[in-house]
């Protein structure tokens, strides 16, 4: 038998339940897939959005369902016409995606079915727990900062929340790609987000970071906080500038954008198998580190959500199937 999560209901952290399934028959994989046995599965807050009831609950396919889309582990096993390629992918291998999203991916589990297309390969100097933290945050700040924003060297660049998921993963993409970052988080994590790259860290809860920034303001904000943070996000962007809301673009901040020309937009992360072995070969070559504050066993999935919701985590947390 194989253990997994999932829940009968929408709720808070006590509809996660531990339950035993049948193995995964390797009869069953489709063209393209791959059996992987998971060694760690990274904490999103949509994991936690979708739990309740929000989030992409609406494509779960009814109860009862797991969440969870990042997965670290080895491959137990080749569907048709996977493998064999040039990067070397066989049974064994270490692995790691951001699979199927946003349909369900059961990654809250002992085995998980990923794509071929959008996995990578784990670099040896990565752990799993690294491993299982990166995929959803990491392809989220490389898509923004490379594919919607295009961060040219020498931009300046202020990222929302440097101290979490996406903002620790974003400052040092940020900071690789040349530019000049500028990161908020509160006063306890700002010595470890300067260490990871940025030029300069904004304590939030002491100083006004809009006035701060009125007479030099940034090429682009990745704004991982969002709601309420999507004015004064626009106030800190130069005309012409952009702001990425990761959680949506409000009419309040659509208005403030218009007003002073700057493009704000919302983009919704997708998996990418080639862009997420561009972020491990970053890993491989010390560019990139992922920050695991926290590993829970499969069982302690609730506690691991509810810290999430705490919204003041550090870095990823990881469950540990
Ligand atoms: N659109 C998409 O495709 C997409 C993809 C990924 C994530 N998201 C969304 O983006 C958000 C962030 O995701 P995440 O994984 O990075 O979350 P996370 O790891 O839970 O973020 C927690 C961090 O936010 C910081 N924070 C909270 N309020 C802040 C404020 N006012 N100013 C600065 N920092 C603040 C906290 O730092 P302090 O303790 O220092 O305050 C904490 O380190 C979530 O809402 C998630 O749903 C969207």
């Amino acid at each position: 038998m194989a253990q997994r999560i999932q829940q009968r209901s929408y709720g808070g952290p006590e509809v996660l339940e531990l339950v035993d399934v049948p193995e995964p028959d390797p009869r069953d994989l489709a063209e393209g897939e791959v059996l992987v046995r998971v060694h760690a599965a990274g904490v999103n807050p949509v994991d936690t959005q979708t739990r309740r009831g929000g989030g992409v609950s609406g494509l779960m396919g009814g109860f009862p369902f797991t969440v969870g889309w990042d997965v670290a582990g080895t491959v137990a096993a080749l569907g048709p016409g996977a493998g064999g390629g040039s990067n070397g992918l066989a049974v064994g291998s270490r692995v790691f995606a951001f699979s199927r999203f946003p349909e369900q991916a059961a990654a809250y589990a002992d085995f998980a079915v990923l794509r071929e297309s959008e996995l990578a390969l784990v670099p040896p100097s990565m752990s799993d727990a690294q491993a299982g933290g990166l995929p959803l945050a990491g392809l989220t700040a490389w898509q923004d900062l490379v594919d919607i924003a295009a961060v040219q060297p020498g931009q300046r660049v202020l990222i929302h929340g440097g101290g979490g998921g996406v903002g620790h993963l974003a400052v040092q993409i940020a900071h690789d790609l040349g530019a000049y970052v500028i990161a908020t988080a509160s006063a306890g994590k700002c010595d470890w987000v300067a260490s990871l790259g940025a030029d300069e860290v904004l304590d939030y809860t002491r100083v006004d970071v809009v006035a701060g920034l009125r007479n030099r303001p940034v090429d682009v904000v990745l704004d991982t906080v969002s709601g309420p943070m999507g004015p004064p996000s626009v106030a800190c962007a130069a005309p012409g500038g952009t702001v990425i809301e990761l959680l949506g673009v409000s009419e309040e901040t659509k208005a403030a954008a218009q007003e002073s020309g700057v493009n704000a937009v919302y983009h919704a992360v997708h998996p990418d198998g080639g862009q997420l072995q561009h972020l491990a070969d970053m890993v491989a070559g010390g560019r990139l580190a992922v920050d695991v504050s926290e590993e829970y066993p499969l069982a302690r999935a609730a506690d691991a959500h509810r810290a999430v919701e705490s919204g003041r985590t550090r870095g990823k947390l990881v469950l540990r199937p």
